[in-house]
């Protein structure tokens, strides 16, 4: 357990993360923090007093201030504004960047040898400006995406295979966004290639789903983006982290030449420890998956450069 996590940007996504850190007993104390004053005191005091019912007993505070966070271990970044139906994550880019980059130098200046665990869109160009901003090291600036995007695919699968989404093994890797690489070379249902079980054309279209897969809950919400999966694909990057459970997880990681690819970040199967990232897995991958996943991340370099030119 550690001994303070600290959530930032209390909406949708953050509050459900800070809820399902406490339920898990992950922290002894949880903070929120968010400009929009009161809200992250009143869902902290809202969640705390669901301690005696949940059954634990981390204190959840909340605050406008870094001071309640000073020297928490691990912190989850939520803060920014979400899509709405016509809106890519791109378009959130230029107010996201502000945000997170005042963000990421508040959590450096109270917390400077925490793990920043970004989940703020366009998310592989947050957690470049989460890096910069920071300065912290690759090992402790990571991005939550392929664990969302993976539990997707993995819940497709199994709607469509009437099987159990525990026994789907997948990942998808790349940027979050529509470039993103299912890899269908690693899809299995308990260790049984997956292209044995269904026809290519229905594969197809799920991998297809999956890319859409945050675009189709904007769809439906209107007002604002997804953040059950969410929250639960990020405490689930925490949760790691915390107890130190050396899981493999697709994260998006600053590339230093794995994959042929550098001074990108990027979706790839890391390995999540108390050291933060402690190792990206580089493995062979289809030669169409490795074009598929230079494609992707050329395009998030693309908004990396607009990011350096704002
Ligand atoms: P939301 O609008 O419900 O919450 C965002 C919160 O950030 C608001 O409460 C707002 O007041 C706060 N905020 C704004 N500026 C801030 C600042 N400078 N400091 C602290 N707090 C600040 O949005 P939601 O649904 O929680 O999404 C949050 C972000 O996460 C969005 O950028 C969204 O696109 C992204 N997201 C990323 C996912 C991923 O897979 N990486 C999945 C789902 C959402
Ligand atoms: C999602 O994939 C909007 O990035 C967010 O749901």
């Amino acid at each position: 357990m550690f001994n303070k996590v600290a959530v930032i940007g209390a909406g949708n996504v953050g509050a459900t993360a800070a809820q399902r850190v406490a339920e898990k007993n992950l922290a002894r104390e949880v903070i929120m923090i968010d400009v929009a004053e009161g809200i992250p005191q009143g869902k902290a005091l809202d969640q705390w007093q669901s301690g005696p019912i949940e059954g634990f007993d981390a204190r959840v505070r909340g605050s406008q201030g870094y001071d309640e966070a000073a020297g928490a271990e691990l912190f989850i970044v939520t803060a920014g504004i979400a899509r709405k139906p016509g809106m890519s994550r791109d378009d959130l880019v230029r107010t996201n960047a502000g945000i997170v980059r005042s963000v990421a130098e508040n959590i450096a200046r109270v917390a400077p040898r925490s793990i920043i665990i970004v989940v703020s869109n366009p998310l592989d160009v947050m957690c470049y400006v989460a890096m910069k901003a920071s300065g912290f090291p690759r090992e402790r600036v990571i991005g939550m995406a392929g664990v969302l995007d993976t539990a997707r695919y993995r819940m497709f699968l199994a709607e469509a295979l009437g099987m159990s989404v525990e026994d789907i093994q997948a990942m998808v890797l790349g940027g979050h966004g529509d470039t993103m690489v299912p890899l269908v070379s690693c899809t299995t249902v308990s260790g049984i290639q997956v292209t044995q079980l269904m026809p290519r054309t229905q594969l197809d279209a799920i991998v297809d789903r999956t890319r859409n897969g945050g675009a189709e809950i904007v769809a439906h919400l209107k007002t604002g983006s997804a953040y059950y999966a969410p929250s639960a694909a990020a405490v689930q990057m925490a949760e790691a982290i915390v107890l130190d459970k050396k899981r493999v997880l697709p994260c998006s990681a600053w590339l230093t030449g794995e994959y042929g690819l550098k001074d990108v970040f990027c979706g790839v199967p890391c390995l999540l420890g108390a050291g933060g990232l402690e190792r990206i897995l580089d493995v062979e991958i289809s030669d169409d998956e490795r074009k598929a996943l230079h494609t992707s991340a050329e395009a998030v370099r693309s908004t990396q450069v607009t990011v350096d030119a704002l």
